[in-house]
């Protein structure tokens, strides 16, 4: 099976596509390289021991994709590519909105016009927006709190309506929780441009002596120790989410909404703490006032997942940190 990768050089998408590969399944990239390395190839091409079939080119470009599906015989695609930093689209909504929902939208006539109707999309808890309590199944009411968060809701919709329309759209939307961690060969991981958004990424460049400390946006929350509780989940875990929903998709030929996340909870300082066992390095902190649109709490029911899927994530937070610490100490500055 020829699975279409977009943003396959990212950090999930590059974990995902080594995944298929170890399912036996055909992984293809397509990836303009705006917020990714080209040198993720050869670590792929290292691990996998397979040459990488990666076109560079945007997911907008119509003629260019519906080429691709036809011309490779493309069965299913999976949309990973998209802007991600929340805080840059409050900044610049446009860039999000053009990026995120109108190259969903090209990819979607792409795909119609070649006659491939078969889509993984990655979706975000971020849709829950403020959730009322946790843990948070998919029934939960959903809402945004910026642009990013509106562009994930606007495709979810958008997903829908397509299927209203055409039953033979078969659509997976899998709502990410927190992914972290890297590839245990330490060959591949997240490599954030500039100043981390996430929490891990952050922590990790601390240990490794890239900054000087951790800000920790409020220790007031109500939670256990007044931090911010999330729930991590392996990308490993996820990168085999992927193959799950495929196969999903593949046996029960329905579309579905699924939560991906442990269900377990772990707060910003369990996340210091565990880093630090993990590296054996001090991850020095100072607490600082909340965030604008931060929420106490967020952490996934995976009952769906666990049912629909069969799938259940296997690694815990002593993982997570372990595997990004052998990613970050081997590449401090990343792919560079
Ligand atoms: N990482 C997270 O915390 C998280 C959480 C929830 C959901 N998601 C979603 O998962 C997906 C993947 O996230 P990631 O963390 O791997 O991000 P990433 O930025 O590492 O990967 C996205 C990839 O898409 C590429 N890309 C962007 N726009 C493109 C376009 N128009 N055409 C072709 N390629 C394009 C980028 O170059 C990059 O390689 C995104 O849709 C993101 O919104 C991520």
């Amino acid at each position: 099976m020829n699975i279409l990768l977009t943003g396959g050089a990212g950090y999930i998408g590059s974990h995902t596509y080594l995944a298929l590969v170890h399912a036996g399944l055909v992984p293809i990239i397509l990836d303009d390289f705006s917020n990714s390395n080209p040198k993720v190839l050869e670590r792929l091409e290292r691990i996998s021991g397979k040459p990488v079939q990666c076109e560079r080119g945007s997911v907008a470009d119509l003629p260019l994709v519906q080429g691709l599906i036809q011309r490779l015989g493309i069965q299913a695609v999976i949309h990973f590519a998209a802007f991600k930093a929340v805080g840059e689209s409050v900044a610049q909504p446009l860039k999000y909105y053009d990026n995120n929902v109108g190259g969903m939208t090209r990819l979607l006539q792409a795909m119609d016009a070649a006659g491939c109707r078969t889509l993984v999309f990655s979706s975000s808890a971020t849709v829950y927006g403020d959730p009322a309590s946790v843990p948070i199944t998919e029934r939960f009411p959903r809402q945004h709190t910026n642009p990013y968060g509106h562009s994930k809701l606007v495709i979810e919709d958008m997903l829908t309506a397509l299927q209203v329309s055409d039953p033979r759209w078969k659509v997976a939307v899998l709502r990410y929780f927190n992914p972290v961690g890297a590839h245990p060969s330490g060959l591949i991981g997240e490599d954030p441009r500039g100043t981390p958004n996430n929490l891990m990424p952050f922590v990790a460049q601390v240990a490794v002596g890239r900054r000087p400390f951790l800000n920790i946006y409020g220790n007031d929350y109500p939670t256990p120790d007044g931090t911010g509780v999330r729930d991590y989940i392996h990308v490993q875990d996820l990168a085999a989410g992927h193959v799950a929903a495929l196969k999903t998709l593949a046996d029960k030929g329905q579309s579905f909404t699924v939560n991906l996340g442990t269900g377990v909870g772990c707060s910003v300082l369990d996340v210091v703490k565990a880093f630090e066992v993990a590296s054996g390095k001090p991850v020095p902190y100072q607490f600082a006032p909340r965030r604008d649109g931060d929420v106490a709490q967020c952490y996934a029911s995976t009952d769906l997942a666990n049912t629909l899927l069969g799938w259940k994530a296997q690694f815990g937070l002593a993982a997570m940190c372990a595997d990004t610490w052998h990613w970050q100490s081997a590449n401090p500055n990343g792919y560079e």
